[in-house]
């Protein structure tokens, strides 16, 4: 093991806690910089949820017209979480409400490559945050 793996390695347990399992190269890149957070002034939908690890998650969304137009987070999770909430809030961009309630936990675990077993709660989260902040929105609301 070189420098630069012993260095992410150590950066890895540092962000996703004492797991020795391997996060994807786009999970740590996401965790490390992650995209979306941030609260939203105004947002059509809102949903907060804390998970069983007693992690938070907030997501926001802006409609336009049928379609999601943003949608940000902010979470006091892990990093795992940070790469989770960037996936979801990524994926959402330009779909109808129904298809962002059609996603799953393992979409996002999909999109991230992978995601280490002891982590999987956290894509959870994400997903019924996601769910919360759609339920939401009346679809007469964001005209
Ligand atoms: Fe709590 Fe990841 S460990 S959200």
């Amino acid at each position: 093991m070189n420098d630069l793996d012993r260095a992410m390695k150590n950066l890895s347990r540092l962000l996703m806690g004492e797991s020795s399992e391997q996060f994807t190269d786009l999970a740590m890149q996401l965790a490390h910089e992650p995209l979306n957070v941030g609260e939203m002034e105004q947002p059509d939908g809102l949903g907060y949820v804390q998970g069983e690890c007693g992690d938070s998650m907030w997501i926001y969304l802006k409609m336009d017209g049928d379609t999601i137009a943003q949608a940000t987070f902010i979470t006091d999770g892990c990093g795992a979480t940070l790469a989770c909430g960037s996936a979801a809030t990524d994926m959402v961009h330009g779909l109808t409400l129904q298809q962002a309630a059609e996603l799953g936990p393992g979409r996002i675990i999909e999109y991230l490559g992978d995601l280490p077993a002891s982590h999987h709660h956290c894509a959870v989260l994400t997903i019924n945050s996601l769910k919360k902040a759609i339920a939401g929105i009346s679809p007469h609301t964001h005209t």
